[in-house]
């Protein structure tokens, strides 16, 4: 695998192989990998000759009492993990490359409504800076298919909804959930999650699960169904941010004749905030 930190660097060497009529395959990351990025990359390589993979952690997406500064920065376990794998190409720009005019000046990309609601509503402005960093990233890469783990399932529909906006020539590609043996979503976060909470952290997707059964069995109490989903984590000594049930295109609250459904919840633990969702299809 081949580390450019440089824009013009990474691009010189793309268009060899986009001369040659190769695709391009693209995984953008904010590093500290786990097997779910690695998920992504084989997935990646398995419709595309190439494939490139980012480590950026971008300070536009972090609020400003957020974890920009302590989040975990492992560029040689990341680099010695890539080797391993399909990845062809790591990106790993500085912040002057990626944002040479500084971040309060830079250009920006909203894609609104959608950002409003769930992990938008309690972190203005972090959708606006993804969008914002991804379309760069489009811009610098220009992949034939970018892929994305269903994990943030916000952030995976957003970019859907501004590359089809935008006319954005990338296909955009969901990657499946990857899950640790007690069903906790892999996160690069999870490593927040102190020792003693660990065990308790699966309600999160147990409420969950528990709600798209009882949708399936016909129960539209959608208000109610959240509630006890809230209860139940707060039960556990979590604080739910929130338990939605979604339309999963659109993300607004799911109507009763609503067919694709998709179930999202956060939830904060002392030290780490986790998300999760589930969707489902009643035809
Ligand atoms: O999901 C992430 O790791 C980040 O939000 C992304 C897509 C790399 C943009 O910084």
């Amino acid at each position: 695998m081949q580390v450019f930190r440089t824009i013009s660097g990474l691009r010189d060497n793309l268009s060899t192989h986009r001369i040659r009529g190769q695709s391009i395959g693209f995984v953008p990351t904010m590093g500290n990998l786990h097997d779910g990025h690695l998920a992504l990359i084989k997935q990646a390589k398995e419709t595309n000759d190439i494939v490139v993979c980012s480590i950026f952690v971008n300070a536009l997406q972090f609020g400003l009492n957020e974890d920009w500064d302590k989040y975990p920065r492992t560029y040689d376990s990341d680099c010695a993990k890539l080797d391993q794998s399909d990845c062809d190409y790591l990106f790993f720009p500085d912040d002057g490359e990626m944002y040479p005019n500084g971040l309060d000046t830079q250009s920006r990309v909203i894609c609104p409504t959608m950002t409003d609601v769930l992990c938008g509503a309690s972190r203005p402005g972090h959708f606006e800076g993804v969008t914002t960093v991804v379309s760069k990233l489009f811009n610098i890469v220009q992949p034939d298919e970018a892929i994305f783990g269903i994990k943030d399932y916000q952030q995976l529909a957003v970019i859907k909804r501004m590359s089809q906006d935008l006319c954005l020539p990338v296909k955009i590609v969901a990657a499946p959930i990857h899950r640790e043996a007690d069903g906790l979503a892999m996160s690069s976060r999870n490593s927040y999650i102190k020792k003693e909470e660990r065990p308790k952290v699966k309600v999160l997707k147990e409420v969950l699960e528990l709600i798209a059964q009882q949708i399936k069995a016909g129960n539209m109490d959608f208000i109610k169904l959240e509630l006890e989903a809230k209860k139940r984590i707060q039960f556990e000594g979590f604080r739910a941010d929130y338990v939605t049930i979604s339309h999963s295109k659109t993300l607004q609250p799911a109507a009763i004749d609503d067919r694709q459904i998709t179930v999202l919840g956060a939830m904060y633990t002392e030290s780490a905030r986790l998300i999760d969702n589930i969707s489902i299809c009643l035809d």
